[in-house]
């Protein structure tokens, strides 16, 4: 084992070394899935940033290509920020924020939005128009950053996070061409509550029958067990009107340590496709001690549900992942049964009827080390109508339990996705999602299903042995 490989995912799109943040530019283009994400190429801390490059055919298997976007103009100094991608009659074309420090002490900057084309798909060129837009309007605070851009009726939208007396908002412009923007005005903001001072990488978009925002504040106080880290990524659920978003919530959507500046993209079927940076900014890093850090969520569908809150589904091509798989139940769990002696690229689907059971917890315990001293453990609490994700001794690294209330519900489903370093939890189909960073050792892969006081009847656990998508 190279060292420098240590807790590197073997299923998921991560930079082929250095830094990765947010995902950035995801379209499907010509029959293939795009992914970009934010770079530093040359380390495993943020610095100038890039746009990495990564490509699919199926959204599972990805292959490198050279890094899309350097900084280095007289707009774009200090990094090539976020931002996004379209098709512009067959041409891929990249929006993107040029960042610029003006006075590092005083922390000044300016930010601006630009465009990048590209003939092949690979090689980008930065358009002589940039930037394509100066400055944020009058008024309003210096961040000023992550456009996301859509067509619609013959016309490209965009929205930009912006922030305004130190509350977080999402702006609205319009062009016909992606050179020449006019301001359309406040799509969204804070009106005052707790809901951050910046809203980083908003995205909006049409579901189901409603509209929905997403946004990645800024600022957000932890209240009990919500927004517990300083930035969570959440979404809003409302109406469209000339221009107004009229919305009803802020939401997180994803409950985890690590899940944030999520981006979207449509798919040749009409999917709602979202991927997030699946790490933080306030989150300890132990694989910056081997050379890298940060990795993209799982692709995961976006649905809205009759309560009008969203679930994210893991896309079905993740059953391309499948290399084994083998039926364990239907069980009847006492106290402990172990499902796994050893695997750490592992999908677990498990169901637990309540119905039938008189325990007052259940859960899986994964990633266990034989001698007992690790472990990461999912435990649902059937009296508090919790489920908790503890991570206090799964490793090395950050630590820390997330909660989150559930439904009650007469079955619950669980699909956990293991990689190495990684969990993605999805329960009930998708209605509740957690998704952390871990840092185990190697040879911490055993799995076992509990129950505490009585027993929990599972109809059907199957766990399948996932492939490597990384030679
Ligand atoms: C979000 C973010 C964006 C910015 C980028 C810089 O994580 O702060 O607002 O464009 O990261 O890397």
């Amino acid at each position: 084992q190279n060292e420098r490989a240590a807790y590197r995912l073997r299923y998921h799109l991560m930079a082929p070394s250095g830094w990765m943040n947010d995902p950035n530019g995801l379209i499907y283009f010509n029959g293939q899935y795009h992914a970009f994400y934010q770079h530093y190429p040359y380390g495993e801390t943020w610095g100038p940033m890039h746009w990495g490059h990564g490509i699919s055919d199926d959204l599972i298997h990805w292959h490198h290509l050279p890094v899309a976007l350097a900084p280095g103009e007289a707009y774009d100094r200090d990094g090539c920020f976020s931002g996004s991608a379209v098709d512009d009659q067959g041409t891929l074309t990249l929006i993107y924020t040029g960042h610029n420090v003006i006075d590092p002490e005083k922390d000044v900057i300016v930010q601006n939005q630009n465009i990048a084309r590209s003939r092949d798909g690979i090689h980008f060129y930065k358009a002589n128009a940039n930037p394509v837009i100066h400055q944020q309007p009058a008024g309003m605070g210096q961040d000023f950053r992550d456009p996301k851009v859509w067509r619609e009726n013959g016309v490209w939208f965009m929205v930009v996070g912006a922030t305004k007396h130190d509350q977080g908002q999402v702006l609205l412009y319009e062009s016909a061409n992606l050179e020449e923007w006019t301001y359309r005005g406040v799509l969204a903001q804070n009106d005052g509550g707790n809901e951050g001072y910046m809203w980083e990488c908003p995205d909006f978009f049409k579901l189901g029958d409603k509209y929905v925002l997403l946004a990645s504040p800024q600022g957000v106080e932890p209240e009990g067990d919500r927004y517990l880290n300083h930035h969570q990524t959440v979404y809003m659920v409302g109406d469209y009107v000339n221009g107004q978003f009229i919305r009803s919530s802020f939401t997180e959507l994803d409950y985890g340590h690590d899940f944030y500046a999520v981006q979207t993209l449509l798919d040749g079927k009409g999917r709602r496709i979202a991927i997030g940076w699946m790490d933080m900014w306030e989150s300890p890093k132990p694989s910056q001690k081997h050379g890298w850090a940060g990795a993209m969520t799982l692709p995961r569908e976006l649905v809205l549900t009759e309560e009008g809150k969203i679930a994210m589904k893991p896309i079905e091509e993740l059953t391309l992942l499948r290399q084994q798989s083998t039926p364990i139940g239907p069980l009847h769990v006492k106290h402990v049964h172990p499902i796994l002696s050893s695997g750490n690229l592992v999908e677990l689907e498990a169901q637990f009827a309540l119905v039938d059971s008189d325990a007052s917890a259940f859960g899986i315990r994964f990633c266990c080390a034989a001698d007992g001293s690790e472990e990461t453990v999912l435990r649902f609490d059937l009296l508090k109508h919790t489920v908790t994700l503890d991570r206090s001794r799964s490793g090395e690294g950050p630590g820390g339990a997330r909660t989150v209330s559930i439904k009650s519900a007469a079955t619950i489903d669980v699909r956990l996705f293991i990689d190495r370093s990684s969990v993605e939890v999805f329960i009930n189909d998708g209605e509740t999602v957690i998704t952390s960073r871990i840092y185990p050792q190697e040879t911490s892969t055993g799995m076992t299903v509990f129950a505490e006081g009585g027993s929990i009847v599972m109809p059907t656990c199957t766990v399948h042995k996932l492939k490597s998508i990384w030679s």
